[in-house]
């Protein structure tokens, strides 16, 4: 069964735009991006759009419908009611290059920025091995199809464009995580490097960014979360603070970006570059502390209504 529904599409490019109306039509069992091709193919032909699966799996057409980051290609015209108008927009983190098409780069700079994989180098390739339990540690982090409506959605560069050096965001946190529990990585300084240089310490767990992963992800709970706990373990562990007191101030073995960072709140490229942050101190410590931050809605997400705090559910 097919009818007529109300679309509001924002049409532009990076000198500016405004949403226009179409009317369209709508069969039974389509999702947005069909209706999107549906108006390519009839009234608006220079529409660009981009996709590539139409399965949800290669992360392309993330767009903002009705507010909210989602992939157009999963998301049915049954969400909506009748009589609803659709309004699709592009994601608004990131600036625009026409219509629905945004500029992501900024994620793959991140991606380059983060350290790789560090394997011992005397394990060839091939002889990897690890237990199982490693591997359904990280696997969920794996799951990650780059979509980047985490990265969207968070506050912390959703509306300051200034952030963005000093701020990796949710996508990068869990691949720092997935690093840091993997048992063949050399690499010891995970946590330091993402607390001094990827900005976690801004992060003030709202969880948007597992509200809006396709792919359930828990970015928060399994990935951003331990890693702010592992940053403060070392950081005020009894046997390092034994440690600087053996040591004289500054002799203190730490690794080169703890040491880097050491006597500051804030990541050090934030404090270089003059951050702006709602996040505060950079880590809260306990379910209690964890919940006061979250609950107090500093930095919430714009487009997510304010709703009790389930921060510290599911934490391990
Ligand atoms: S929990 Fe909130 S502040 Fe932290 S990375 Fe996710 S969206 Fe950003
Ligand atoms: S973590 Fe989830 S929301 Fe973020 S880029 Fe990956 S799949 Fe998308
Ligand atoms: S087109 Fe690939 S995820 Fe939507």
């Amino acid at each position: 069964m097919s009818a007529k529904r109300q679309f509001r599409i924002w049409r532009g490019d990076e000198t500016g735009g405004d949403l226009q109306d179409y009317m369209v039509e709508v069969n039974e069992g389509e999702v947005v991006l069909d209706v999107i091709h549906r108006l390519q193919a009839t009234d608006a032909p220079d529409l660009a759009c981009r996709w590539n699966c139409k399965a949800g799996k290669c992360g392309s057409c993330s767009m903002e419908i009705n507010g909210k980051p989602r992939l157009s290609c999963m998301t049915r015209m049954s969400t909506f009611g009748d009589d609803e108008t659709v309004t699709v927009t592009p994601l608004r983190t990131f600036p625009v290059i026409r219509d629905l098409v945004t500029d992501v780069s900024f994620n793959y700079e991140k991606a380059r920025e983060t350290p790789a994989f560090a394997p011992p180098p005397d394990v060839a390739p091939g002889d990897y091995r690890m237990q199982q339990v490693d591997v359904e540690r990280s696997q969920e982090f794996r799951k990650c199809i780059e979509c980047f409506l985490c990265q969207n959605v968070c506050h912390v560069i959703r509306d300051h464009e200034e952030n963005k050096q000093a701020f990796s965001g949710p996508r990068y946190f869990i691949r720092a995580a997935e690093l840091d529990m993997h048992p063949l990585d050399t690499r010891t300084d995970r946590k330091e490097y993402a607390q001094a240089e990827q900005g976690l310490g801004f992060c003030n767990i709202t969880k948007c960014c597992t509200e809006v992963c396709p792919e359930h992800i828990k970015i928060t709970d399994n990935g951003i979360i331990p890693m702010k706990e592992r940053v403060v373990d070392r950081r005020y562990d009894p046997l390092v603070w034994l440690g600087s007191k053996i040591f004289r101030r500054g002799e203190t073995p730490q690794t080169s970006v703890t040491t880097a960072r050491q006597g500051s709140a804030t990541p050090s490229s934030a404090t270089r570059s003059g951050i702006h942050s709602h996040a505060g101190a950079p880590t809260t410590r306990g379910p209690r502390r964890r919940r006061r931050a979250a609950s107090t809605g500093i930095g919430r997400c714009p487009t997510r209504p304010r709703r009790r705090s389930t921060t510290g559910a599911g934490f391990r």
